[in-house]
């Protein structure tokens, strides 16, 4: 018989979250009452100025940090579990590389380390892995080394390593920080193709409006320490699901959000 699987609307539910850090013998409160319900299959975008706490947020999601008070659910188990389960791909700006590997390698050990079960077919991971590459645009740099590489290259494997894995949450913490703007803007389009075969639910944290607005289903805004959320938006014009038309940045819903976004950031933390 046929267990069975519970759905969730949402992949992740974030309740309640209260976090404070000591910071020199003084206990800093970093957000208060964060509420946020992730949906299935869906890209937020978490924008808000530097310190206001959105890499805590993050790994408070990814199990890394246990908060003051509240409790993240991820789909159904709680953080801790779900990273025992191999269910969460997270990538920081900080590449995290193995030096001693080649690109290839570095990003097939990823679907080695995280096999489910002991089934395993190495032509069909090799191939998972060099489609991959070749969707990110990294396929002449496979059998390049960590040192030999630019930091934004480095970065764009590590967004690999994250997206060769099915059928996990992914968190991303400025991936495309180290990026110039050219590359920035073809690894958006690229990324959204990669969504739009294979739907994920993403986290993404970002500095940068432009990004958000055109990756993202929704896009959350942070107010200042201690970190509030100010207005999630609901983006239906771009994002994977709008590939077909071209993601023109000045269309008028563009700016309009553009606008609101960056005057609730001027406001909130001015
Ligand atoms: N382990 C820690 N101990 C004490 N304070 C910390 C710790 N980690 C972060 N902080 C402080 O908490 C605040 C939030 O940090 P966090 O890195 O989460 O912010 P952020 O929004 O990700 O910033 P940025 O945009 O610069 O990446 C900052 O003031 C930081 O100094
Ligand atoms: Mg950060």
């Amino acid at each position: 018989m046929k267990t069975k699987m519970k759905k969730y609307d949402n992949d992740i539910e974030v309740c309640n979250l209260t976090h404070s850090y000591n910071i020199n013998g003084k206990l800093v409160e970093i957000f208060r009452e964060i509420n946020i319900g992730f949906k299935k299959d869906s890209i937020t975008s978490i924008i808000g100025p530097n310190g206001v706490g959105k890499t805590t947020l993050l790994n408070i999601i990814a199990g890394f940090i246990v908060p003051d008070t509240g409790n993240v659910r991820i789909r159904g188990v709680s953080s801790k579990e779900a990273c025992t389960q191999k269910k969460i791909g997270f990538v920081s700006h900080d590449h995290g590389l193995l030096p001693w590997m080649n690109v290839f390698d570095n990003v097939l050990l990823t679907l080695t380390l995280n096999r489910k079960s002991n089934y395993h077919n190495l032509d069909e991971d090799e191939s998972k892995v060099l489609q991959i590459l070749d969707q990110l645009g990294l396929v002449d740099w496979r059998y390049y080394f960590p040192y030999q590489l630019s930091k934004g290259i480095c970065q764009r494997v590590s967004l690999a390593r994250a997206l060769v894995l099915d059928d996990v949450i992914l968190i991303l913490d400025e991936p495309m920080a180290n990026l110039d703007e050219l590359t920035r803007e073809k690894l958006r389009y690229d990324l959204l193709k990669i969504f739009s075969l294979n739907p994920r639910t993403v986290i993404l944290v970002t500095h940068n409006i432009t990004e958000s607005i055109q990756l993202s289903d929704f896009v959350i805004v942070l107010s200042n320490q201690p970190a509030e959320i100010v207005k999630s938006f609901e983006i239906n014009f771009a994002g994977k699901n709008n590939l077909d038309k071209v993601i023109v940045p000045t269309s008028v819903e563009f700016n309009n959000i553009n606008n609101n976004i960056r005057d609730l950031l001027h406001e909130k933390n001015s």
